[in-house]
């Protein structure tokens, strides 16, 4: 969309859609893309809500333009969010419009000088404040670590819309369409939750103060700062951040391993059959080494069921199933059931490692670690079948 889009009356997204970008944060795969949302409000005085990524700086102020009028004046800039994905425009902006106020939190500016070195025309704000532009009133939730420190929304009490930040928002550019009910959201639904997993999902107590102190305000529109804007059912992406911040989960089983040789691959494929057998369906097993430990993340978000497989490497864990359980750690998913399994030729080392991935998560158990040397024996795949047996068994009488 190159033209800006109504939200309301006189509210206008004017983000940008991101196509290029591999690694979101240099770390994330964006198979799907990621927009830029930012919105300005016009009136009396002109409100920018967040800008847009660097890159697209240029069609940013094009945008800008096309709302105010190439003569138009910026009054305010509300920062709720520092992350260079919405700040890298404010140089930009500050150029074109440099009497422009910039609206944060004290937090807000001691990032923004670290980042941008601007320290000028700054207005601080807490939450026993209104902003009034004259036909506007904008009042702010602060938010702090949803998921950095200075993180706020804003809330423009005419239109109803709540300005979230990064809070419900998604991977996934937006398509022709930007509101909830002009996307197909089945295609959206897989990358919101991975967008929640990685990005939001450790911080699930800022997640839950946020939602706590929302109660109570009448929200019509939440305009995050990626994927849709949700003016039909606000309602459903509040449920979900609720429901994954409290790590209620799916009857389904994730199945996950690092397999160099196949010997660990044969014990999850096999772990998988039975579980079909005892009639589990929702099902998903994935090579750690082939699939980014982003979208296994996800599903974790997802199912209750987990079982782990690793073979030992230089006497420990197989390095992509080392990253994906440390980001499992440092994440804090809770209330799962786990199994683990795995296979090595002379010292060992990965099972064992896995075990000391239990005692720290402290999921429950569906059975004792499963340890095969070289390719599993009889004994092994029995066991196998007896811990997804027991999998099975947990998840289907839930
Ligand atoms: Fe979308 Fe935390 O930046």
């Amino acid at each position: 969309m190159f033209y800006p889009i109504p939200l309301a009356d006189n509210v206008f997204w004017i983000g940008t859609n991101d196509r290029r970008t591999h690694l979101f944060e240099n770390l994330w795969p964006l198979e799907k893309g990621v927009s830029y949302n930012s919105y300005l409000i016009k009136g009396r005085h002109n409100v920018l809500i967040d800008t847009v990524e660097a890159s697209g700086s240029d069609e940013f102020l094009d945008k800008i333009s096309r709302v105010i009028g190439p003569e138009g004046k910026l009054d305010y800039l509300v920062i709720n969010h520092l992350e260079p994905d919405h700040s890298g425009a404010i140089r930009p902006v500050i150029a074109r419009y440099p009497e422009i106020r910039i609206v944060g939190n004290s937090k807000t500016f001691k990032i923004l000088e670290q980042f941008y070195r601007v320290c000028d025309n700054l207005i601080s704000i807490d939450e026993s404040l209104t902003l009034d532009t004259g036909d506007r009133k904008l009042k702010f939730f602060l938010t702090p670590m949803l998921h950095w420190p200075e993180t706020m929304m804003t809330y423009e009490t005419g239109t109803k819309i709540l300005f979230s930040g990064d809070a419900f928002g998604s991977f996934g550019t937006l398509d022709g369409g930007i509101f909830d009910d002009e996307l197909n959201l089945s295609s959206y639904q897989d990358e919101i939750r991975r967008y929640y997993a990685n990005i939001v999902g450790k911080y699930w107590n800022p997640v839950q103060k946020a939602a706590k102190s929302l109660e109570g305000t009448d929200i019509g529109i939440i305009a995050p700062t990626h994927g849709p804007v949700w003016r039909t059912n606000p309602g459903w992406i509040l449920d979900q951040y609720l429901k994954w911040s409290r790590f209620e989960a799916e009857t389904g089983v994730v199945i996950a391993y690092g397999s160099m040789y196949g010997h660990t691959e044969k014990m999850a494929d096999y772990a998988g059959r039975i579980l079909n057998e005892e009639g589990m369906r929702e099902l998903r097993i994935y090579d750690a080494s082939k699939t980014h430990l982003s979208y296994i993340l996800s599903d974790l978000f997802l199912f209750r069921g987990v079982l782990m497989g690793s073979p030992a490497y230089n006497g420990g864990l197989y390095p992509p199933v080392e990253a994906l359980i440390s980001k499992v750690i440092n994440t804090g998913i809770r209330n799962r059931l786990l199994g683990i399994f795995g296979s090595a030729a002379w010292g060992g080392g990965g099972v064992k490692a896995l075990g000391q991935f239990a005692e720290n998560i402290g999921w429950e158990m569906v059975g004792e670690p499963i340890q095969a040397k070289g390719a599993a024996t009889e004994e092994d795949y029995s066991q196998c079948a007896a811990m997804a047996r027991n999998m099975a068994k947990n998840l289907l009488e839930m």
